[in-house]
């Protein structure tokens, strides 16, 4: 297996970092998760955009070699071989030999890709196969979700913390305003409403939630952003998560609260992944 590290094309087993990288140091790095399918990225442009985003808000200066972004993974990708692949990308504020909270305005930029065989949604194999297992934590993370940062220790000590072995995701709640999973967004279906929370709150703006929510409304479902209730989540008929490796996947649990069961054929989600598994056929 192959990476990429300033500029080079290195065997993932010989890949090294410094330990005064100020992303080992501060977390002071951003990262992407793009998705690709037979060879072919998909939603390329809404990460890239995020990516620059996350990059413009923490003042990172955007680095030359990510110009040519789509290219550089587009080798990796013929590199790594597998057809389906999850290409992470991670640019630090760079390598400071002295520790310092403010950086030496020489510092450099560290790009970092590594790809992973993506392997294929279960829900989309198995549509009967059952749903996730969701845990309700209070959010405690920074206000500024929006930036898609490596900073992610509220978001990883749940899943460390007592015995959480059979826990799929942990979905975070403000008080009683529902946010997003650790590592995806949510939405809801009430009646015939497909519900995720807005923009506004404090969540990561998912390429994969962007994408259904603009996909279904074209397809004509009922879809809104809209603040959802902890109280609200026993009224639920569905709950899904969504990210760029999981795609979209249905919940069974969250906490103690079962959701409702019926046939697969007239789950809202397993119509959403019909239209998304169309959407791949003419991906390109
Ligand atoms: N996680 N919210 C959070 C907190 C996330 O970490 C992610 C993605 C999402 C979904 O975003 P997108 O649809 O753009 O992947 C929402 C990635 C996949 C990860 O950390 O590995």
């Amino acid at each position: 297996m192959w990476a990429f590290l300033n500029g080079e094309f290195i065997s993932k087993d010989e890949v090294r970092i410094s330990p005064f990288d100020r992303g080992f140091l501060f977390g002071d790095s951003i990262y992407e998760v793009i998705p690709s399918y037979n060879n072919k990225l998909f939603l390329f442009h809404e990460h890239f955009e995020r990516l620059k985003n996350s990059l413009s808000i923490i003042n990172i200066p955007i680095p030359d070699s990510i110009n040519n972004l789509d290219l550089l993974i587009k080798e990796l990708i013929k590199k790594n071989k597998f057809s389906n692949q999850a290409i992470y990308i991670q640019i630090s504020r760079g390598v400071d030999p002295i520790r310092s909270h403010v950086a030496d305005d020489a510092t450099l930029p560290t790009v970092f890709m590594v790809s992973t065989e993506l392997d294929i949604n279960p829900y989309r194999e198995n549509p009967q196969k059952k749903g996730l297992k969701l845990s309700l934590e209070q959010d405690i993370r920074w206000k500024r979700c929006d930036v898609k940062a490596t900073t992610l220790l509220p978001n990883i000590i749940p899943f460390h913390d007592g015995d959480k072995s059979n826990v799929d995701e942990i979905l975070f709640h403000d008080g009683q305003k529902i946010n997003e999973g650790s590592k995806s967004n949510v939405f809801f279906v009430f009646e015939d409403l497909i519900v995720t929370p807005p923009k506004e709150q404090n969540i990561l703006l998912g390429v994969t939630r962007n994408y259904f929510l603009n996909r279904l409304s074209e397809e004509g479902f009922n879809v809104s952003e809209k603040e959802v209730k902890v109280d609200d989540l026993s009224k639920a008929d569905e709950i899904w998560v969504t990210s760029s490796t999981k795609e979209l996947q249905p919940v069974y649990k969250v906490n103690d609260i079962v959701l409702p069961e019926k046939e697969y054929k007239e789950y809202y989600w397993y119509k959403a992944l019909k239209i998304l598994e169309e959407d791949l056929k003419s991906n390109s």
